[in-house]
């Protein structure tokens, strides 16, 4: 038994502990936000945070998560009101939506270490989440609004 916590719940998990994260918190938990996209840390889509770091559940084992904290899209705020939320649905960010989750627990983590991010700050932080429908305009705007907001005094 793995004891671990994913958006405030802790969870005993019987599974092999090299089972990947991305299984676990899709398979077992039935969360299914989080999205399984190339299974091999390339595209960004399975990312959620562990212990605050952003990581691609689709490669991180269970084992690693063990007695740790995990938050997935769905715990990212209570009523789907994280400001990174609401700038997406006001700025229209997806498209498809596929990659979304991701490029939200991304975005989060980017926030919360460099509240006013440039350009190449966003581009650089957020290189390792792929979206095939070319959203990344999109993405970079609702990302500097969110960061206005921060600076105008708003909480994330
Ligand atoms: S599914 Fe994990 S990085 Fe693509
Ligand atoms: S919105 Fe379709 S993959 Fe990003």
């Amino acid at each position: 038994m793995i004891n671990i916590t994913v958006n405030g719940q802790r969870h005993d998990i019987d599974a092999d502990p090299n089972m990947p994260l991305l299984w676990v918190i899709r398979d077992i938990l039935g969360l299914t936000g989080t999205k399984f996209g190339c299974g091999a840390a390339q595209c960004g889509a399975c990312t959620v945070h562990l212990n605050g770091e952003a990581v691609r559940s689709c490669v991180t084992k269970l084992s690693r998560a063990a007695g740790q904290k995990i938050v997935t899209i769905e715990g990212l705020s209570l009523h789907n009101n994280h400001p990174l939320q609401l700038a997406w649905n006001e700025m229209n960010v997806p498209q498809c939506g596929y990659c979304q989750s991701g490029q939200l627990m991304s975005a989060a983590v980017l926030l919360r270490e460099n509240p006013n991010p440039t350009d190449q700050d966003i581009d650089d932080a957020m290189s390792g989440n792929i979206c095939r429908c070319g959203t990344y305009q999109r993405i970079r705007a609702a990302i500097h609004k969110v960061a206005a907001m921060q600076t105008e005094g708003a909480k994330l």
